[in-house]
């Protein structure tokens, strides 16, 4: 695992914009796993900005998001859909036949968790996963557990969650308990990993993610043995790892 504390929130986006346009370049049509939450916002927008100057074409790229609210429409403003079309997908080449994001609005779990889990078998696998870091540990909706959950399953979001995301929503009571989400095994079947991270109020869970035991108490831990990840945190996230990296 390579640890990098970028010089600021925006050079942390560059520098994950930069990996994620080098696995393009390398691969035109390569398979990217996105991520939603605020994190990844700069980042896009640096996609964004090098896409309309011609720096890099998502033409052939096919993409599979982490996650999506159980019992949200695609068009629902806090739908992951809605927040991939608005801040990336509405604002490149890609061919949005090829985006991929869980059936949300589908109520049969069993049915959207493994059609997910077959039509990312069927494009080959992820190539390069991008992954923000909940407070409590989280990566997609992969909440503390006693163990790892391995596939694409659906999850009760824990009362943190919930309280964490409620600042995007009217009122917590619109807060979606439930959540389709890849698992745990999914996101380390992925050749490469690319996790960002930004804000002193996740300093204390970057350092027990990837410095410390690792255990599904704190889901992200797993990440440490992932043969290709790159974690990029920006200075506050990165305060009590100076040491480490
Ligand atoms: C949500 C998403 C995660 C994301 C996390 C952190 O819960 N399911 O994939 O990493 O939020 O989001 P933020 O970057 O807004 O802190």
């Amino acid at each position: 695992m390579e640890f990098i504390i970028a010089e600021s929130a925006e050079d942390m986006s560059r520098r994950a914009a930069d990996r994620i346009a080098s696995f393009v370049e390398a691969d035109p049509s390569c398979v990217l796993g996105l991520a939603t939450g605020t994190t990844p916002i700069g980042l896009y927008a640096d996609l964004v900005a090098d896409c309309k100057a011609g720096k890099i074409s998502f033409a052939d790229v096919t993409t599979f998001n982490l996650d999506e609210y159980r019992g949200l429409a695609p068009e629902h403003d806090q739908s992951y859909r809605y927040f991939m079309k608005k801040h990336l997908f509405d604002h490149i080449d890609i061919d949005q036949e090829r985006t991929h994001v869980p059936e949300g609005f589908n109520p049969d779990a069993d049915a959207v968790c493994a059609a997910y889990e077959q039509a990312i078998e069927a494009a080959g696998g992820i190539d390069l996963q991008l992954l923000g870091l909940g407070p409590n540990g989280h990566i997609g909706f992969n909440e503390p557990e006693e163990t790892f959950p391995k596939a694409t399953h659906c999850v009760d979001l824990t009362e943190s969650t919930i309280q964490a995301n409620s600042r995007l929503f009217d009122s917590i009571d619109d807060v979606p308990r439930q959540a389709y989400t890849m698992g745990i095994g999914t996101i380390m079947a992925a050749r490469s990993v690319l996790v960002v991270v930004e804000g002193a109020h996740k300093a204390e869970i970057v350092k027990k993610a990837f410095f410390g035991p690792v255990t599904p108490e704190v889901p992200a831990s797993i990440l440490q043995f992932h043969p290709d990840a790159v974690v990029i945190v920006d200075p506050a996230a990165g305060e009590l790892c100076r040491d480490m990296a």
